[in-house]
């Protein structure tokens, strides 16, 4: 069966981020198909109260409306394919809009998730993961740290969808070390474990 990876990204610097290259590297070197959702190129639409409705009321309106029909596509393109790569820079400590946006239009009560008493449980396939986190500056080692909560975050939202493990990388640092972005590609690529993600 031919492997199909989605590969999201939401740099606004698009293709020429270091973490989109990175990840288009990867997936190449692993071959299949490949299906780009390029969330800074093609912005989502705001959630509409139609969309807040239907996730919150007891009673969901029957009717379609567009957001839902938004949130569809996006969930089924998860469906479609049996790996994800998320290529995403840091923002003010946190994932960016742009991405946060598509989480809420893909972790979805009784979609994508369903709550039980012990909690939610992922109603998705697991699949290879890996999430790769540029950031101008430092939150692992360094002189002047700064707080991450883009990885707890973004991780949880993962294993809610059922997506158990999914592997963090990081290019850190871009601000001052953006002079040798080969070398930085090459070092991230050796530091990706794909003996989970094959
Ligand atoms: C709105 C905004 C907020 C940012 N916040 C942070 C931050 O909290 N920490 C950090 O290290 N870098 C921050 N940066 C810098 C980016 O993470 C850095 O430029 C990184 O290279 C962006 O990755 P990209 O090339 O994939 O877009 C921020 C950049 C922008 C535009």
């Amino acid at each position: 069966m031919t492997r199909r990876t989605l590969l999201v990204t939401a740099s606004p610097h698009r293709d020429e981020a270091l973490g989109s290259r990175l990840a288009r590297k990867i997936a190449a070197q692993q071959g299949g198909d490949l299906l780009v959702r390029d969330l800074a190129a093609e912005p989502l639409a705001p959630l509409t109260v139609d969309y807040a409705r239907a996730l919150t009321l007891r009673d969901p309106l029957p009717r379609a409306n567009a957001t839902l029909e938004l949130s569809e596509r996006l969930v089924e393109e998860l469906e479609s394919t049996d790996r994800l790569i998320i290529a995403t820079p840091m923002h003010n400590f946190g994932m960016p809009a742009a991405l946060k946006l598509w989480v809420d239009y893909v972790l979805r009560i009784h979609r994508t998730f369903a709550a039980s008493p012990q909690g939610k449980v992922g109603l998705l396939a697991d699949r290879a993961t890996l999430v790769i986190v540029s950031s101008g500056g430092f939150h692992r080692t360094g002189g002047s740290l700064q707080p991450n909560y883009l990885t707890p975050h973004l991780e949880a939202v993962l294993n809610t969808l059922g997506i158990r493990a999914p592997q963090f990388v990081y290019l850190e640092g871009l601000v001052s070390r953006c002079d040798a972005p080969e070398a930085m590609i090459a070092e991230a690529a050796a530091a990706v474990d794909d003996t989970g993600y094959r």
